[in-house]
Parts: C-alpha cells; sequence; structure tokens
C-alpha cells in the first residue's frame, strides 16, 4: 500500500490555484523529490499534507486513512514530520529544548504543560530527555545539547530542526528546502544525512529542493510541478529528459 495518496487535490487562494489537480502517490521508504520554479505551489503542497490547508478539492489519504480535514497537530501524531522553508527554532532554547518541546506531543502532560514548566512526571521528564538526546546523537549535535539554538551555525540548526521533526517518531517527513544557503560542500553532506536517517528510522521521505543535481543524486522519484499542476513524474533520468520539464523548468538553451 502507498503511504501518501494524493487525489486531485486542488487549493485557491484567491482566484489563484496554487495546487491545481494534482494526484501523486508516495511509496513506503523512498525518497520522493519535489522540484519546481518559486510558486509552482511545493510548499502549498506541503500545507495541505500537513493540515494547515484544507483543500479545495481532492482527497488525501495517508496509510489508506483520509486525512484531508484533520488538523494539524492530529496529522503530526499520525506520522508525519516536517521541516520549513525558513528555519523555525525557537531562537532563545537550547538545542535540547528544542527538541524536547517537539516530543511533548507524544506525552501525557503535552505541549503546553512543558512550556510553561508545569509539574510533570518525573518519569515522563527522563523518558523526554533520553528520547531528545537519541535524537540529537542521530543527527550528530549532542555535543551542542546546551548552547542557544541561535549559536548554531546555519546546516546545525536545520538538522537540528531535522531532529524536532523525527521527535514525534514520524514515518512520513517532509523537508521544504533543507539545502537552501547552503554551499554545494554542506548540502553533499545533507543529502548522505537524509539517506542515512531514512535506511535508520525506516522513513518516507519527501524533498523539495531547487538543486538539480542534488535532487538527481539522492531522489528514487521526481515529481514537477509548475503553476500548481503536475507536469512530469519518474526516475531522475526521465524528468531529466521530459521535454515539457527541459522547456519551462531546465530553460531552453540556458
Ligand atoms: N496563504 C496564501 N495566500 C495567498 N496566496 C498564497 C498563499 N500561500 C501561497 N500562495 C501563493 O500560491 C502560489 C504557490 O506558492 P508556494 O506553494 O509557496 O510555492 P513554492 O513553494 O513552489 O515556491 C504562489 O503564487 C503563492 O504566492
Ligand atoms: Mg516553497
Amino acid at each position: 500500500m502507498s503511504i501518501l495518496e494524493m487525489v486531485k487535490i486542488s487549493q485557491e487562494f484567491g482566484g489563484l490555484r496554487a495546487v491545481d489537480t494534482v494526484s501523486l502517490t508516495v511509496e513506503p521508504q523512498e525518497i520522493l523529490g519535489i522540484i519546481g520554479p518559486n510558486g509552482a505551489g511545493k510548499t502549498t503542497l506541503f500545507n495541505i499534507i500537513t493540515g494547515i490547508y484544507v483543500p479545495n478539492e481532492g482527497e488525501l489519504l495517508f496509510k489508506g486513512s483520509r486525512i484531508d480535514r484533520m488538523p494539524p497537530h492530529h496529522i503530526a501524531r499520525l506520522g508525519i514530520g516536517r521541516t520549513f522553508q525558513n528555519i523555525r527554532l525557537f531562537s532563545k532554547l537550547s538545542v535540547l529544548d528544542n527538541v524536547r518541546v517537539g516530543c511533548f506531543g507524544v506525552t501525557r502532560s503535552g505541549f503546553w504543560s512543558g512550556l510553561l514548566g508545569l509539574p510533570r512526571g518525573r518519569r515522563e521528564e527522563q523518558q523526554t530527555e533520553s528520547r531528545a538526546m537519541e535524537l540529537l546523537k542521530m543527527v550528530d549535535l549532542a555535543d551542542k545539547r546546551d548552547e542557544y539554538a541561535d549559536s548554531l551555525a546555519y546546516g546545525e540548526q536545520r538538522r537540528l530542526e531535522i531532529a524536532r521533526a523525527l521527535a514525534l517518531n514520524p514515518s512520513l517527513l517532509l523537508l521544504d528546502e533543507p539545502g537552501a544557503g547552503m554551499n554545494s560542500g554542506e548540502k553533499e553532506e545533507l543529502m548522505v544525512f537524509i539517506r542515512r536517517i531514512r535506511d535508520q528510522l525506516d522513513l518516507t521521505v519527501i524533498l523539495v529542493e531547487h538543486d538539480m543535481n542534488l535532487v538527481m543524486n539522492i531522489c528514487e522519484r521526481i515529481a514537477v510541478l509548475d503553476y500548481g499542476r503536475k507536469i512530469a513524474e519518474g526516475t531522475p533520468a526521465q524528468v531529466k529528459s521530459d521535454e515539457r520539464v527541459i522547456q519551462s523548468y531546465l530553460g531552453v538553451g540556458s
């Protein structure tokens, strides 16, 4: 069974169709790339999958069940984690606390009591901390646990965001331009890292990324969006040689 199934999804803002009758299925444990120029609808699609928007049309199924009318926290708990195109960390919380905040969703006392420092079970506290440390080790940030999030290098902040996204133990991880602002060496490392966590955690990954070489390298399959429509889908080689993609995205002769 596909882990995620989008059936003719559309999202309108005013008169604009940001996502236009997109159908797409995602298979367990694959790394699927979504590419397309700015404004193509990539982030909107992520916002639909995570419940931030209820699509105007279409159906969205996660592991066979409809999720397109569920609130974001419910979808997160079902196992869909994400990072944001613009880094969203608590800059004046420690690295460890940023991940702990992400963990509160699964614990009984909940997010607010965690944030407000209300009394929580000692055992629960310890479980959260050891889970957060486990995740920090996975993203190679364990030694920075007590530093402020905003003191980290850019690439480290991106990895910290991924650790936080992993806190609820997702089976599907959505990464919105995780390599934005990185140099090519850092991006290369990031891609190796994404593959490693996919393998270690049996994750399915949907990756939005502009760097074509990188996308071609890491993704098993790629879908191409343009003006909200899916104009191509296939292996990197298929997409690279697709006439419509060459014309509308890669730019003829440039
Ligand atoms: N909340 C919103 N309100 C109005 N227009 C939006 C909103 N979100 C996105 N859009 C518009 O939808 C289109 C797709 O945007 P987006 O999904 O962010 O594209 P991408 O991530 O591919 O660059 C753009 O034209 C954008 O301006
Ligand atoms: Mg975007």
